[in-house]
């Protein structure tokens, strides 16, 4: 088959160039040539934005794909467009959405592809709408669109994201010793899913009859707290340093670079993948925790994105009070 990715260069599309590649099909990629990373050398790329609508629906149509897999469609004027360049011209189009059309908060464990769509986010109602168009064109045109909503997908092409935001120095941290922070206490859960391990289910979906007009949750199966998440790097760094507590509210008041975390990492979020193992029985993630997190690690170093955490002493600074308040109260200094 040959099949157009909308991206190519980034987190996820790269996993999936490259899956797609493996199992023998002609990838073509359209992108912007922005990208840190540049395409690899023997695949064929078209530059475009997709943004300029007409050019980008032109581009699409001159590559006569047999299938295409959307990876920057934010919007539903960005699936109005993909709609316009391939219906009536593809065998199947696979969109990629999101988990945080269900929220967060998402108010139970390993919540399905049926539970109410409850986005917070712009994001999210904005990948709602896109969606929805998607399934409507399926259902009342026969438009050949699965959509796929990843959960936290890791790897080269992103930052390494702890649970509390400011991603630069925590690496650097670990490495020279340093305690870490994070909020809570540590045991909430998360799913982590390795890049390659998602460019895997976008690439076995294709051409599957059966998952065409459904969506499906790509997760991690196995759920991990974020404490576990951080000692992952921890082992991938080879270095264990002390994890410290600290309630996320206090966190929220104390500086704008963990405002993040009530949007996303701050909420226990656990998606069940049970559709998509069902109907992609062949896959299972490959790639380990502490693998997939080298690779990050070693992608973020080769960019210089590790920054170097002797520069800014907040954290230092939260740990040390932290660790002193207890004694504090007791002491009656603090009344
Ligand atoms: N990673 C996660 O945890 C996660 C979780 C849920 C959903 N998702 C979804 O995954 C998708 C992101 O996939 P990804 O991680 O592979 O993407 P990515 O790392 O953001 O990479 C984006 C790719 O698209 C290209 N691109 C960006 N803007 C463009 C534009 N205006 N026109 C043409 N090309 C453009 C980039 O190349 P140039 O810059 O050179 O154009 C690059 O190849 C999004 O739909 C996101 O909502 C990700």
């Amino acid at each position: 088959m040959r099949v157009l990715v909308i991206g190519g260069t980034g987190n996820i599309s790269r996993g999936i160039v490259r899956a797609l590649r493996e199992n023998g099909d002609e990838v073509v990629i359209f992108h912007r040539g922005q990208h840190c990373d540049p395409a690899p050398p023997d695949v064929r790329v078209v530059l475009g934005d997709r943004r300029e609508r007409s050019d980008f629906e032109e581009k699409c149509r001159s590559v006569h794909a047999d299938a295409a897999i959307d990876m920057i469609s934010f919007t539903e004027e960005d699936a109005a467009s993909a709609l316009r360049a391939f219906a009536g011209r593809i065998q199947h189009f696979i969109h990629c959405s999101t988990v945080m059309t269900y929220g967060p908060p998402v108010d139970c464990l390993f919540a399905d592809e049926n539970h109410p769509l409850h986005a917070q986010s712009s994001y999210g109602q904005n990948k709602i709408k896109a969606d929805a168009l998607l399934m409507r064109a399926c259902a009342d045109n026969g438009f050949p669109v699965t959509i796929i909503r990843p959960s936290y997908t890791f790897g080269p092409g992103m930052m390494l994201h702890r649970m509390i935001g400011d991603d630069g120095p925590w690496i650097d941290r670990i490495r020279k010793g340093k305690p870490i922070l994070s909020a809570g206490d540590g045991t909430s859960l998360f799913q982590f899913l390795a890049s390659q391990d998602a460019g895997r289910v976008f690439a076995g979906v294709l051409g599957k009859a059966r998952c065409i007009g459904q969506i499906y949750n790509m997760a991690h199966p196995q759920p991990i707290t974020w404490d576990d998440w951080h000692r992952i790097a921890m082992v991938a760094v080879g270095r264990e340093v002390e994890i410290v507590h600290a309630p996320q509210e206090m966190l929220l008041c104390i500086d704008g670079r963990y405002a993040g975390l009530p949007h996303n990492f701050g909420h226990q979020q656990v998606f069940s993948a049970a559709k998509l193992q069902r109907d992609l029985p062949e896959w299972q993630p490959e790639v380990s925790w502490e693998e997939g997190v080298r690779w990050n690690i070693e992608w973020m170093e080769r960019h210089r994105l590790i920054t170097n955490s002797d520069e800014d002493d907040l954290e230092d600074r939260i740990i040390a009070h932290l660790k002193a308040l207890p004694e504090r109260v007791r002491q009656g200094e603090i009344a």
